[in-house]
């Protein structure tokens, strides 16, 4: 809060900055460190959903929580919420289940849809990717990591959405109907019960939940039985009924004033995905407040440019990332009706049309989940130990999940194998676009139950649950795309977040 420029045009010395910053970055690690030093806990952050630490909590308080839980909950089975398994889940069936997957209404030239059908085998099946085009560009050494450059690369994009139709039935996905657990009731011996946006799934639960079958599992949006505090995410009525009347959606979100409001780049998006397709922001209170005080208010309409501005009260994760992580991965779960959706990361500004990027990514792959592999690392075992020594996550939690994953069957990735299950096993997920088909819909989930399990570096869970996903359901189809890094470059403009400026940093 200090870093509030000032009224007088902030023309503070530089000097007084930097050292301001030093100092608070100083402080920082050294509580931590403390904090580290003394507990040496996992950082339990799913007992601490209801805490506001967005709204100027100081470390002091946040670690004197951590501390709280971890007494309380010191003998809890951190795999297994076996308290609440006697309870009965209330499902609401009408929320969405997904066994239809409905025509998209396109509705322009119809007449020009023969003149389009791809008949080229350039389409990658859930195994079948086009691995050579893999092996080149794994081939090249990666030397002088510090200073590599990423460059996008080119992209044979559709050059207007005018001739683009919705193939009729260019996918033949795997057809069953999914369900969610709403809301979870407590059970008599089971005082302690508090509600968790994730619910309280068991281990047998989440095994259970890995089949491609009809079937009732969590994912988030879980409420506690009547009379017990939301368990987060909250959004006003009219947002939820705008957005349920949503076909095609691009979201994002900023929690924390982590970043700042990046519009979609207006000329670059045709006229049909402006009326068509919904452009949906998700911040919360303190993003919100920042942002008006740059200047920057939702017009009548709740817009802020292209971008439909959804305020999210009551957070349901101390932890930012995780919190991220609703939006990111369950849009299918927010937007009831969408037959489609991308997520962008808020460091990435769009530049693409999203009609262009569905039929680039989706159609013309015959996919129905497009995600990019990391542009560096192939290997989990990389990615924990870049994990580690960046300190992003505790790292006893860390090992926790990755030693569950090996005694689950994850195995380092082979480069030279030429039927490896996926061209990369560590994602970059700032960009991923979807078809929510049901297992699409199931992966989503899938990956988000690990999320809120274990710690929230997707990057660790990705290619598990793609592998046990499989691994569980021989001969049905999961259509993932995993597409090159360079592809993510040059559909989106790539930013630092917000907390990696400098303290001033210009409006615009
Ligand atoms: C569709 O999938 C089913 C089972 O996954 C398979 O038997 C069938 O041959 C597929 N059809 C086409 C046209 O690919
Ligand atoms: C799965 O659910 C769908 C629709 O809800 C139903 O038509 C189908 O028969 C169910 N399949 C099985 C195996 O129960
Ligand atoms: C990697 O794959 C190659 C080719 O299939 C195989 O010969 C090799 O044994 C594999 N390496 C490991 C460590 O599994």
């Amino acid at each position: 809060m200090a870093l509030h420029r000032r009224r007088d045009g902030g023309k503070r010395p530089i000097r007084f900055w930097r050292r301001r910053f030093a100092l608070t970055i100083f402080s920082l690690s050294l509580l931590s460190l403390i904090y580290v030093s003394f507990f040496g806990v996992n950082f339990p952050f799913r007992g601490l959903h209801h805490a506001q630490v967005n709204q100027g909590t100081t470390t002091i308080e946040i670690v004197k929580r951590k501390w709280r839980y971890a007494h309380d909950h010191l003998a809890t089975n951190i795999y297994n919420y076996g308290k609440v398994k006697d309870s009965h889940f209330v499902v609401d069936e009408g929320f969405h289940s997904s066994t239809t997957f409905p025509k998209l209404n396109l509705h322009y030239n119809n007449e020009r849809k023969a003149s389009h059908r791809r008949t080229d085998g350039d389409t990658p099946t859930m195994m079948s990717l086009n691995k050579n085009k893999w092996k080149s560009d794994l081939a090249k050494p990666s030397k002088s990591k510090s200073r590599k450059r990423h460059l996008p690369c080119e992209v044979d994009f559709k050059e207007t959405i005018d001739d683009l139709v919705e193939p009729e039935s260019y996918m033949n996905y795997t057809k069953f109907s999914l369900s969610y657990v709403t809301k979870e009731e407590k059970s008599d011996e089971n005082f302690l019960f508090e509600p968790r946006f994730g619910g309280h799934q068991t281990l047998e639960e989440r095994e259970a939940s890995y089949f491609a079958r009809n079937q009732t599992l969590h994912c988030g949006f879980v409420k506690g039985p009547d009379g017990y505090p939301s368990s987060g995410f909250d959004l006003n009525e009219r947002d939820r009924a705008y957005m349920a009347t949503c076909r095609v959606v691009v979201s994002s979100c900023i929690f924390g004033s982590s970043d700042f409001l990046r519009r979609p780049t207006s000329k670059m998006i045709g006229t049909f995905s402006k009326s068509n397709v919904c452009f949906v922001m998700f911040l919360d209170e303190l993003t919100m407040k920042k942002l008006s005080s740059e200047g920057q208010v939702p017009d009548d309409q709740g817009n802020i440019g292209l971008w439909r501005i959804v305020l999210v009260k009551n957070l349901p994760y101390i932890d930012m990332r995780r919190t991220g992580k609703v939006p990111k991965f369950l849009s299918h779960r927010l937007f009831p009706s969408a037959r489609y959706s991308i997520w962008l990361d808020s460091k990435l500004r769009l530049q693409t049309d999203p009609m262009v990027i569905l039929e680039y990514f989706l159609w013309r792959k015959r996919s129905e989940y497009a995600i990019s592999n990391h542009y560096d690392r192939h290997c989990v075992w990389e990615e924990v130990l870049q994990n580690k020594r960046l300190n992003k996550y505790s790292h006893i939690a860390i090992d926790e999940q990755f030693q569950f994953y090996q005694s689950d069957g994850l195995i380092k990735f082979n480069e030279s194998d030429e039927d490896a299950p996926l061209p990369s096993y560590v994602p970059e997920g700032s960009f991923i676009v979807r078809a929510h088909t049901p297992m699409s819909n199931l992966f989503s989930c899938l990956w988000f139950n690990e999320v809120d399990r274990f710690t929230s570096r997707d990057q660790l869970s990705f290619a598990y649950t793609f592998l046990k996903l499989r691994r569980m359901n021989p001969g049905k189809q999961f259509a993932l795309n995993m597409f090159k890094d360079c592809e993510r470059r040059a559909i989106a403009k790539l930013f630092h977040h917000r907390v990696e400026t400098s303290p001033s940093p210009p409006a615009f």
